[in-house]
């Protein structure tokens, strides 16, 4: 049957034995590839399986009345190579319990290898003792994940690249970079300057200028206390009558961005656009969006963005192809940091 080329297609579909069968149907690489979804983002996922031409696993998910959750997983995954995915999102807590108990009820239905999808990472901003007693607790959640019974961690974009080093476990950090990258360089007609949006982001933020060979300039923005809240100092390099493009890995209550084109502006900037990998978006922050300068800001869909976050000025591009591509190197033990090359 003829159909249109898919994405997936363009990366090279599944890679064939020599008798030109699929070489996931017929477990001539190993184990059989089977993708499961928790309910944070079951759209990304399906958008994955679909690139992977496979179904999405079956699993029910109950919960009693007491709050608990049972997980049974509804086909046979016995020595199979399976995939969870599950992005931190709000209620946050539930669910990530709900992936270390899917992880759980996939381990002893005897799946061969299990490897938690989490492409926005759970409490990653939690990854340093920057007070006297506090948790760690991204550390605590690549423990988690490691208990339950995952083999592997996949994930993109990481707050801070520590967190990799937090896991015991193998752990792939995809990078939008590219992504994103691609689709600013479609617009670069003019006079641009990357932006890093604070000094934690100004290696990550290197690589996008680099990639766009665009000069970068640092926002100087500093917490003095736990309260979601920044303040811009100072911003270094050269800024004044270009257009900005601000990158970040990710924005929630959107008051670093906001504040960030504003300041921008205020140094002669003529137009701000941004790049942000994961659109936590929490609080008022599209209506903060909304009311600022910002002329357009492009996101990822690590997370769902409902239809009610919709912004016009709001861009979502898709890391569907980017996962299903890693989940299909990892399956068949290819490199996955070819994919940065
Ligand atoms: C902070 O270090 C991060 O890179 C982001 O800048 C921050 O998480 C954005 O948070 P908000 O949107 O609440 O200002």
């Amino acid at each position: 049957m003829n159909r249109a080329p898919t994405n997936w297609d363009i990366f090279g579909g599944f890679g064939r034995g020599e008798t030109g069968e699929r070489i996931n149907e017929v477990g001539n690489m190993g184990d059989k590839l089977k993708v499961f979804s928790g309910s944070a983002h079951p759209v990304l996922a399906r958008e994955i399986c679909n690139l992977l031409e496979t179904g999405l696993g079956e699993m029910t998910i109950h919960k009693f009345a007491n709050d608990n959750i049972k997980v049974k997983i509804e086909e046979n995954v016995r020595n199979a190579d399976v995939f969870v995915i599950q992005p931190s999102t709000i209620p946050v807590n539930e669910g990530f319990m709900e992936l270390l108990i899917i992880i759980d009820a996939i381990k002893h239905a005897s799946a061969n290898r299990i490897t938690a999808v989490l492409p926005y990472y759970a409490y990653a901003r939690s990854d340093k003792k920057d007070e006297p007693r506090i948790s760690i607790t991204a550390r605590l959640v690549a423990d988690l994940l490691e208990t339950a019974g995952a083999n592997r961690i996949l994930t993109m974009d990481l707050h801070s690249p520590q967190i990799q080093g937090f896991c015991r476990i193998p752990a792939d950090q995809l990078l939008a970079l590219p992504i994103l990258c691609d689709y600013f360089r479609a617009k670069l007609e003019d006079d641009y300057v990357v932006v890093a949006a604070d000094a934690g982001g100004v290696k990550t933020t290197a690589g996008y200028a680099a990639r766009l060979h665009l000069p970068l300039a640092i926002i100087d923005k500093r917490r003095f206390a736990d309260d979601d809240k920044a303040a811009v100092l100072n911003i270094v390099g050269e800024v004044e009558g270009k257009k900005a493009i601000i990158f970040d890995d990710e924005i929630s209550t959107g008051g670093t961005l906001v504040e960030a084109a504003e300041e921008l502006l205020s140094f002669g900037v003529r137009e701000v656009l941004a790049g942000i990998v994961h659109p936590v978006l929490v609080g008022n922050a599209i209506q903060k969006l909304e009311r600022s300068k910002l002329k357009e800001l492009v996101v990822t869909n690590t997370l769902p963005v409902p239809p009610e976050k919709k912004l016009n000025k709001l861009t979502v591009l898709s890391v569907a192809p980017l996962f299903a591509e890693a989940i299909k190197r990892i399956h068949e033990g290819e490199s996955v940091s070819a994919l940065f090359r």
